[in-house]
């Protein structure tokens, strides 16, 4: 009740609401028709939700020709985040929006209906910026008022849109406590108020109502259907889980075993528990082909896919502009992550390779990889695949030549073995380090034809070893490197020179691949050209008062420090 008066204070003090005409007719659409239309959906990442404008960020403004590579690669609907924050021009209690970028906004959910995409667009990151509930001292009358006027100005701009765009309330709000959840589920309700008084096709829209964090527990915990909804309405949530595989913490680049997988559907089903007949949307979720290990990443996408078709639920890819398109070639980073998720349904069963999916090894095999280590012999090769029912069909160099089965390669059990015949064609003791070629793998069944790279490495060599750490305090340490594989490291062991852990001591009850480990971008990352310290882990060696050592570790991850290079960070 209280919530409900709250709203009605709010409106009554605004300027008198309209109902406006549209121009044409709205196709109505069912919460259920038009969530099982979108999948597979594609986000447009760092883009109008960049701050503080479109293109601040890593990305140029989204143009037809990005929107027409997602459509023809198989996508059926685009989710538009748009933060708003840096785009008011008017204070209390009006809070006007600049109409250029309210027209921004509907002009680019033009260019994505007018390519019979669906469309879900928001309220971005103004969850973390104004509209955040949790921050100490909120004044929730103001995010009220100014949340209620938000969704009223984009409500009168939208207003007259086709049924082919959906608006979802706000994304990932924080919420801590039922309190916070509470008040997450009166902002669905100010929201819905706000897009009804505006008028036009709204009131006849697909809303996505979000709960908690737009996380599946939170949102199974403290969502509460609004009080007297009538549009059309979906469940959003957003799903980067295991925390530690998704961000490449404590060096988890392993995924797959039977309890991943377990955990996953767990998840899903919960949540699917939680909301047995509301409709359900996926709007993010990734693991970015730039810092996953392929075969687990595949391994992933192809379960989490399983999963959520099982729930009848469309999946939204999140890209940020540097994990999936490129958006300057048109090229996917990972075509076989693009097939996974376009292609994968109930019934299909696709062959992938196979790797270590046990936490408790001391190294990581893969068979993504042909790894060859620089100034040994070559040896014929055996990589474990996971036919899942299939057979090979055939195998394609960069070049289009077919291997010859039975000489170049040839299928044993479960794992297909190269030649050394055959890979002495392609690599030598000394080839030069780095990717010698990338091979396609054809199947008779599934939807992923997966890449299979040829890799001649050796230790990747660092330009400089150590740095007095309070001389390179408050910025990010770039050190050159010599890279001798693949360009990027796979985790960093940080370690005191007493034998402390750096970060987080627990690790040590993890496996040798993962104690010890930092996480990468809070703690380090890399360039083209450098591996990275960050600011902050260069702080947390000052704040130790103790020399330590990052030792940075690549692919293939080999049993103890045979693919490694040190850096130390003196005191
Ligand atoms: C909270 O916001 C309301 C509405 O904008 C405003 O009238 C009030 O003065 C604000 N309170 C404080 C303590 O700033
Ligand atoms: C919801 O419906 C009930 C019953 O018709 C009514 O008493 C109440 O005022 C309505 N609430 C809102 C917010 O419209
Ligand atoms: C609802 O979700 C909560 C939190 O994930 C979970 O503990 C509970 O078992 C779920 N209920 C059902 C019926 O699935
Ligand atoms: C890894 O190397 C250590 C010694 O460096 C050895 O004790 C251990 O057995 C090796 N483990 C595997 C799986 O090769
Ligand atoms: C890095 O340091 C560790 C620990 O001292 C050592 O075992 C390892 O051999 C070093 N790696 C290289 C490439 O020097």
């Amino acid at each position: 009740m209280q919530r409900l008066l709250a709203i009605a204070t709010i409106v009554a003090s605004l300027p008198a609401a309209y109902s406006q005409d549209c121009p044409g007719t709205f196709d109505p659409i069912t919460a259920e028709d038009f969530v099982a239309a979108l999948h597979p959906g594609w986000n447009v990442g760092n883009t109008l939700d960049a701050t503080p404008d479109e293109g601040s960020w890593n990305n140029a403004p989204i143009d037809g020709a990005t929107l027409d590579v997602v459509k023809e690669s198989g996508f059926n609907s685009i989710r538009l985040p748009v933060t708003w924050t840096h785009h008011f021009t008017g204070s209390s209690p009006d809070w006007t929006v600049d109409p250029k970028w309210l027209q921004r906004v509907s002009d680019v959910l033009d260019l994505i209906t007018e390519r019979d995409l669906y469309a879900i667009v928001n309220v971005h990151h103004d969850s973390w910026e104004w509209a955040d509930v949790t921050a100490a001292g909120a004044n929730i009358t103001m995010i009220e008022e100014k949340f209620y006027r938000l969704w009223y100005q984009i409500g009168t701009t939208l207003a007259c849109k086709s049924s082919m765009v959906a608006f979802e309330s706000i994304n990932e709000p924080p919420a801590n406590t039922a309190e916070d959840g509470a008040e997450i589920n009166k902002l669905n309700s100010i929201f819905l108020q706000a897009i009804a008084d505006a008028g036009g096709f709204n009131s006849q829209r697909v809303v996505n109502l979000v709960g908690g964090g737009e996380d599946s527990i939170k949102t199974s915990q403290w969502f509460e259907v609004p009080a007297n909804i009538t549009n059309p309405w979906a469940i959003q949530f957003h799903y980067y889980s295991p925390y530690d595989f998704i961000f490449s913490a404590w060096g988890k680049t392993i995924w797959g075993s039977d309890s991943d997988k377990d955990t996953l559907t767990t998840d899903f089903e919960l949540l699917r528990g939680n909301f047995t007949d509301v409709p359900l949307i996926l709007g993010e979720y990734d693991a970015s082909s730039t810092n996953t290990e392929p075969a687990a990443r595949w391994k992933y996408f192809d379960h989490l896919q399983h999963v959520a078709a099982q729930h009848g639920i469309p999946t939204f890819l999140w890209d940020n502009g540097e994990d999936q398109l490129d958006r300057t070639t048109g090229e996917w980073r990972d075509p076989t992550t693009l097939q996974l998720i376009i292609g994968t349904t109930e019934e299909t069963s696709s062959s992938l390779p196979d790797s270590t999916e046990d936490a408790a090894a001391a190294e990581q095999f893969s068979s993504a990889y042909i790894f060859h280590r620089a100034g040994t012999q070559v040896t014929s090769q055996t990589l474990p695949y996971l036919f899942n029912g299939n057979t090979l069909a055939s195998i394609t160099d960069s070049a289009g030549t077919v291997l010859e089965s039975g000489s170049d390669y040839s299928v044993s059990g479960e794992s297909i073995i190269f030649s050394a015949k055959y890979l002495a064609t392609k690599l030598t003791a000394s080839t030069p380090t780095g990717v010698v070629d990338t091979l396609t793998l054809e199947f008779d069944g599934g939807v992923a034809s997966p890449t299979l790279e040829i890799v001649q490495w050796d230790n990747p060599v660092l330009k400089t070893t150590d740095a007095i750490a309070s001389d390179v305090a408050g910025a990010d340490l770039s050190i050159p490197i010599t890279w001798k594989g693949l360009s990027k490291p796979a985790a960093v062991k940080a370690i005191s020179r007493s034998g402390t852990y750096l970060f987080d001591d627990w690790t040590q009850y993890l496996g040798p691949l993962q104690q010890a480990r930092a996480t990468y971008s809070s703690h380090w990352s890399w360039d083209d050209e450098n591996v990275i310290i960050t600011a902050a882990a260069i702080d947390a060696v000052v704040a130790a008062g103790e020399s330590s050592l990052f030792m940075f570790e690549f692919y293939p991850r080999v049993n103890g420090t045979a693919n490694t290079a040190n850096f130390t960070l003196n005191v």
